[in-house]
């Protein structure tokens, strides 16, 4: 039996129930896609039947406005996602009618569609059969392979992929491979006496499953510090709208970048349009691991007798519903209770 066909024997017996399977709308298929390509099954699964739910169709999704998209997708991380997703949603209601392009090529057109998710979408919903390589496909065909060059990108498997892949049921073969790497081919010690494809592994045969991938040398992390200030005028917390990239169209605190005593902190508020500002109490320290970049967070509580005008003031009930990132999840939290008095 071939390579394929065994994965998808298995495929048919073993197949994860998960809420986008069977499923043929490509609309559906392509958030499912979208939603899940950096953040995991489990947490996928609440936000997909929150966001079908308030919009059903490409149509619902296009006619939104972005804040409420991001909103429902608050927690999710990686905005950008969400941000395209709206662009794409009108790009096809208003441009093509309603109608997804049918191939993984015409995907790409859309804003937020690369590579991955195209061929993800395209082998789904249309059974083109194009290898949707992600980090878990890239670690199991390079051990069903033994490949021994350092992968960049998933896509540097994509020829010896293309010659793998079912042409008879692509969809599903690209979604086995993701079961198999989910459940089965994990990145440390590997379930090889349940694989449904030992027979056709190399690595395996040299007994070097876990040293593959090879991976390239990691970029680092650029480290940054930040002073998150939860800034007060009379009762209203202070919030300001993050404009276009990192987080854009989300909302968060006043920041000063870099860690400093109150009176520069105070000189920099200053120095931002804040009129009558004092330095109150200090908050935790906090952290967030983005994927290029950390941020060390130093908080502090503030009051200031005027603002600049980007800055929007909130009492409790306007400040839950206004989308923040996740990295700033400890003072959001500690503004909501500050706020409630
Ligand atoms: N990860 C990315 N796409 C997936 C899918 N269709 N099923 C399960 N996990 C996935």
């Amino acid at each position: 039996m071939s390579f394929a066909n065994d994965l998808l024997t298995w495929y048919d017996a073993n197949a994860r129930t998960l809420p986008w399977r069977g499923e043929r709308d490509p609309y559906r298929i392509w958030l499912s896609e979208i939603m899940l390509q950096q953040t995991q099954t489990q947490t996928v699964k609440g936000y997909y039947a929150r966001f079908l739910e308030r919009f059903p169709d490409v149509f619902a999704l296009a006619a939104a406005d972005e804040e409420s998209v991001l909103k429902l997708w608050e927690g999710l991380g990686y905005y950008s996602r969400a941000r395209n997703l709206h662009a794409a949603a009108k790009a096809v209601a208003n441009g093509r009618d309603g109608a997804f392009p049918t191939d993984a090529a015409g995907l790409r057109q859309l804003p937020g569609i690369g590579p991955y998710a195209a061929n993800a979408i395209a082998s789904i919903a249309y059974g083109e059969p194009v290898p949707a390589l992600d980090g878990n496909q890239a670690r199991v065909l390079s051990r069903v392979l033994a490949w021994e060059e350092a992968l960049r990108t998933p896509f540097d498997l994509l020829e010896p992929a293309t010659g793998l892949i079912s042409r008879e049921r692509p969809g599903d073969y690209n979604q086995a491979l993701m079961d198999l790497g989910a459940s089965v081919c994990l990145p440390k010690r590997p379930h090889c006496g349940d694989c449904p494809v030992a027979a056709h592994c190399e690595a395996l045969k040299e007994e070097a499953q876990e040293d593959f991938p090879h991976k390239s040398a990691p970029v680092p992390k650029k480290e940054e510090d930040w002073s998150i200030l939860l800034v007060f005028a009379g009762d209203k917390l202070l919030a300001h709208r993050r404009p276009k990239g990192l987080l854009g169209g989300l909302y968060e605190f006043a920041a000063v970048p870099g860690h400093f005593d109150r009176a520069e902190l105070s000189d920099a508020l200053t120095r931002q349009g804040f009129g009558g500002v004092r330095i109150l109490d200090r908050l935790p320290d906090a952290r967030h691991v983005f994927t290029h970049r950390v941020w060390r967070m130093r908080g502090w509580t503030a009051s200031c007798e005027s603002f600049p005008e980007d800055f929007l003031p909130v009492d409790s009930g306007a400040l839950a519903a206004l989308p923040f990132p996740s990295a700033l999840r400890v003072y959001r939290g500690i503004a909501e209770e500050l706020i409630r008095g």
